[in-house]
């Protein structure tokens, strides 16, 4: 990589002839003890740090301090840095896992986006300051390029800066330009800026939390996608949502799909509308052709970016983040995965804060259920030891796995348990429970039922006749409570047609009838009506077959601010169409003869229906 670094001379550095230098006699300027910070990401002044890496005599007791760098260093046969000094690191990337592994670089585990504040109280020390800009303009201000970052926080405070002066790093739009008199020496490369080119991920667990992303997110919301790889797959499924806004620490290759489509007009922004907000690109020259001179781009400072007020003020703010594990109540640890550090806190703490707060907001955790050997749940009954809890479970909202999506905010221990085991691995879920049971999470008298994957197939959206949207989707244990709720809105008389008696109140038994299912011979569906994190269950059904005959038993009830509306005909659509697919041969029924609304529901089924008259009920038979 360094044989590409050619020293050049150009005419729009020749004001400034007196400060340029080579990078090799620049880093003689560094004094020993000197705590050295490091331009960040594809802006990583790769030159000064070669010519530091393999001076002969270098400065004693250095550290050098780095959010994070991008090919950087020369690496051994394995793709492990080689470096001979000491560092401290924000984000431990996989080049560096072994030296942080090792205690030879330091891991800091904070939010980046405080650590501006930090380096201008002199709590992290930064003596020199080595960068990348691009080439004066006329007024003699470079453009901090593809990383501003927290890189104006390390030239306030240091004594000496160092800067690689690049003609082919992007001049960038927004808070970037820096006087070249506050950079002292002057080292002209000429390379091609770094790219962190991202390979699509080809698995089909990872494409399913895209998709289940990608479905909870709404027009017009403001987006920050996290440096995962599973929330960058996410952005693939949006091209058909509109007016879309950005606001995120980093960009990288992923949202240009959305900017071909149209999807990203900024245009329900509160803050910068109509503009792209971000402090760093990752991404291919395609994305540094793209931000060059870009308006619609504006690059602001990483403390900027991610202030938690600027964050909540936003439109329906969407915060995606990646985590390593989850434990069954929802503490989320985002930063070490089989007691190792990976990657880092970033700013992900202010963006899950921000959401939380925005209007419409969704702060999103998403994980694979399963390491990928498929041999370790992600999600346990407690974090295991050298895993801590990084986003506590009082911030968590949205966990989507590729088994479904559960909404945790505000919600019990119990239900978060309930909720978490549906969406770990089918292989999982039995010791899961055990488990929870087993900690009092889960009263001994719950019972597991559904071992499937969660089927958003199933899922639709149906319009009733007074133009109201409702949601159909498979019931889920953890909507207990939502279907208690719904039980206790009907009316005396609607309990009595659906339960042949008068029953005050459902037992925990009696709910889990209507929710915990098997999805083999049992299946229930609930109507829910707002999203997800604000849903009300208004409607239910649910069949249970009998493998005598393969007819199976069904019953419905509806909330009644929502009868006459064509939900409970909704409804029994879906769940014929359902068995219908599944082999069964029809649905049965015993209905008061008084239950006009049922039996008209009945017959209007598109089916051979059979009505029989016995003493005390109409037994109503469909054939499919
Ligand atoms: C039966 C029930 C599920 C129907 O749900 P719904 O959402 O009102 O059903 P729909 O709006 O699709 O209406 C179904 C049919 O009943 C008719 N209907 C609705 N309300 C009616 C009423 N008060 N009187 C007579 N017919 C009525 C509708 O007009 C419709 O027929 P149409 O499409 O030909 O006009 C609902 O009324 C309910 O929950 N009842 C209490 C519980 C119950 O009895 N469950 C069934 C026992 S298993």
């Amino acid at each position: 990589m360094f044989s590409k670094i050619k020293p050049f001379s150009h005419a729009a550095l020749k004001p400034y002839s007196e400060k340029v230098t080579t990078a090799g006699l620049a880093v003689t300027h560094i004094r020993n003890g000197d705590h050295v910070f490091l331009g960040t990401g594809c802006a990583t002044p790769c030159a000064l740090l070669h010519e530091l890496e393999t001076m002969l005599a270098p400065p004693v007791d250095l550290e050098l301090l780095h959010f994070l760098v991008v090919k950087a260093f020369a690496t051994d046969a394995h793709g492990q840095s080689l470096t001979r000094f000491r560092h401290r690191t924000f984000f431990v990337g996989a080049d560096l896992r072994l030296a942080v592994g090792e205690g030879r670089v330091e891991y800091v585990p904070m939010s980046i986006a405080r650590v501006p504040e930090m380096m201008a109280r002199g709590r992290i020390p930064v003596d020199v300051a080595l960068i990348q800009v691009s080439l004066p303009d006329a007024f003699g201000y470079v453009s901090l390029g593809v990383s501003v970052d927290i890189i104006p926080a390390a030239l306030a405070a240091a004594r000496l800066v160092i800067a690689e002066v690049n003609p082919r790093m992007p001049r960038t739009m927004g808070d970037t330009t820096v006087h070249i008199s506050r950079i002292h020496h002057l080292v002209p490369v000429d390379n091609a800026i770094t790219e962190l080119d991202r390979e699509p991920a080809q698995e089909e667990n990872v494409q399913r939390i895209a998709r289940y992303i990608a479905r909870i997110i709404d027009d017009g919301s403001t987006l920050q996608v996290g440096l995962g790889y599973v929330p960058h797959e996410a952005l693939q499924y949006l091209t058909d949502r509109k007016d879309l806004g950005l606001h995120c620490d980093v960009i990288t290759d992923a949202i240009l799909p959305l900017l071909a489509h149209g999807c990203i007009t900024g245009a329900c922004k509160t803050t910068h509308p109509f503009k792209i907000v971000t402090s760093m690109a990752l991404g291919s020259q395609r994305l540094y052709d793209l931000i060059n001179l870009n308006p619609l781009f504006d690059f602001q400072p990483m403390d900027a970016v991610c202030d938690p007020v600027t964050i909540a003020a936003q439109h329906k703010m969407v915060s995606i983040a990646q985590a390593y594990s989850i434990d069954l109540t929802g503490q989320v640890c985002v930063d070490q995965f089989d007691g190792k550090f990976y990657s880092g806190m970033g700013a992900q703490g202010e963006f899950l804060h921000g959401a939380s707060r925005s209007p419409g907001g969704k702060p999103i955790i998403c994980l694979t259920s399963t390491s990928a050997d498929g041999k370790t749940s992600r999600i346990r009954a407690s974090l295991v030891a050298g895993e801590v809890s990084t986003i506590a479970r009082t911030d968590v909202h949205y966990v989507v796995t590729e088994h479904g999506i559960a909404y945790l905010f505000g919600k019990s221990i119990r239900e978060r348990a309930t909720a978490l085991i549906e969406l770990a691995h089918p292989q999982f879920r039995p010791e899961l429970f055990a488990q929870a049971q087993a900690m009092g999470y889960l009263p001994a008298a719950q019972t597991l039922q559904n071992m499937h994957a969660y089927p958003v197939e199933d899922e639709l959206t149906v319009t009733l006749k007074d133009g109201r949207q409702v949601m159909l989707r498979p019931a889920l244990s953890s909507d207990a409570q939502g279907i208690r709720d719904l039980f206790h809105h009907l009316s005396e008389a609607d309990v009595y047609t659906r339960f042949f008696h008068h029953v005050r109140g459902l037992s925990d038994a009696e709910v889990q009838r209507l929710c915990n299912v098997n999805y083999e011979n049992e299946v229930a569906f609930v109507a829910i009506d707002g999203p997800r994190e604000d849903a009300q269950i208004v409607g239910q059904a649910c069949y249970f077959v009998n493998p005598s005959d393969n007819l199976a038993d069904t019953a419905y009830m509806v909330h009644p601010d929502w009868q006459g509306q064509g939900l409970g005909s909704a409804l029994q659509k879906c769940i014929a169409e359902h068995a219908a697919k599944r082999g069964v041969r029809g649905f049965v029924a015993d209905v008061l003869p008084g239950n006009t609304r049922m039996l008209r529901l009945a017959q209007k089924s598109p089916h051979a229906v059979r009505a029989e008259r016995n003493s005390d009920c109409v037994h109503v038979t469909q054939l499919f």
